[in-house]
């Protein structure tokens, strides 16, 4: 069992994460903490109650996290996942309470609580673990491990940008957060856009087609949260799921370590994940950040399958 909280900004990809996660006994949720990213974060942290409520999962604690950027003005990617930043999905207005802890307030908690049983999976902005670290400089060492869906490393021919040429959107609208987090020492895995985006790791349209033929609850849930996206991008990307079935099973992905720094400065290249990849640079001691570069997609969207869409 590992213990988890899950940092979002739902998000219609973190959607489908939600489902992932509270459909996999081999994660225990401690929190659900939310951050501004896809959308602003009163419509990202009502989503995340949306989705609480329609997975049964309202005894869960869920804590308010920030609601723009360490430096930066908030942006959204309401372009991407529409307004309500759910799809077209109509779920019904939550009901569920906010915990009257702030995400900075359970992440050090639970990581005193739980020390290394606790895996903080990031899968927005890392404005909220930013704050966390500043917050309690020991956390790094506190916890087992910060797994992201985060960043674009060049390390495969799909490891370029998306929100501008060469940095991923979580990185790219809180770059000075990815920086403290980047440089605090943290052992951190990232799924990137180098594996979200390959081809043969997406869901595809066959899948999707085969998704919408089963009208369950769940099946319904994936086609009012995709339908558009997979018509205007041949396919969807799983960007946050990937990053939850690391969390899952390991064994499903190969990583690399690097050392990874982060640009804040750029004005065309802000929020670059950049790699040290020199040779004569390289140092194993300083090279805490595991950055998957291949996924078994059998197994991968298998996983996808039997726990986010189901029978
Ligand atoms: O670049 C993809 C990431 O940005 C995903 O986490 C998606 O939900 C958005 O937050
Ligand atoms: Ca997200």
């Amino acid at each position: 069992m590992k213990h988890i909280i899950l940092d979002t900004d739902p998000g219609v990809d973190d959607a489908l994460a939600f489902v992932l996660t509270f459909n996999s006994p081999e994660l225990k949720v401690e929190a659900v903490t939310t951050v501004a990213g896809n959308v602003n974060h009163e419509k990202g942290h009502r989503n995340a109650k949306k989705l609480l409520e329609f997975l049964g999962k309202t005894d869960v604690p869920i804590c308010a996290g920030a609601v723009n950027p360490m430096l930066r003005k908030m942006s959204h990617a309401e372009e991407f996942h529409g307004k309500t930043g759910l799809g077209d999905t109509e779920l019904p207005e939550p009901k569920m309470q906010t915990d009257p802890r702030s995400a900075v307030q359970m992440i050090l908690e639970k990581a005193d609580e739980l020390g290394k049983n606790l895996t903080l999976v990031a899968v927005g902005p890392l404005t909220n673990i930013a704050a966390a670290i500043l917050s309690d400089p020991a956390l790094p060492e506190k916890v087992k491990e910060l797994v992201i869906m985060g960043g674009a490393f060049n390390l495969t021919p799909y490891g370029h940008g998306n929100a501008n040429a060469v940095a991923e959107f979580n990185i790219w609208h809180d770059p000075e957060a990815a920086r403290i987090v980047f440089n605090s020492g943290i052992p951190m895995v990232c799924a990137g856009l180098d594996t979200t985006t390959y081809p043969e790791y997406r869901m595809s349209t066959e899948m999707f087609n085969e998704i919408k033929s089963k009208n369950t609850a769940r099946s319904n849930l994936v086609v009012d949260l995709c339908g558009s996206l997979v018509k205007r991008f041949n396919g969807f990307s799983l960007h946050d799921p990937q990053a939850v079935a690391y969390v899952i099973d390991p064994t499903i992905f190969t990583t690399e370590k690097y050392k990874v720094d982060l640009e804040v400065h750029g004005e065309i290249t802000r929020g670059m994940t950049v790699v040290e990849r020199r040779s004569y640079r390289r140092n194993p001691n300083e090279e805490n950040h595991e950055i998957i570069i291949k996924v078994d997609a059998e197994r991968f969207l298998k996983l996808i399958m039997d726990r986010v869409v189901g029978e």
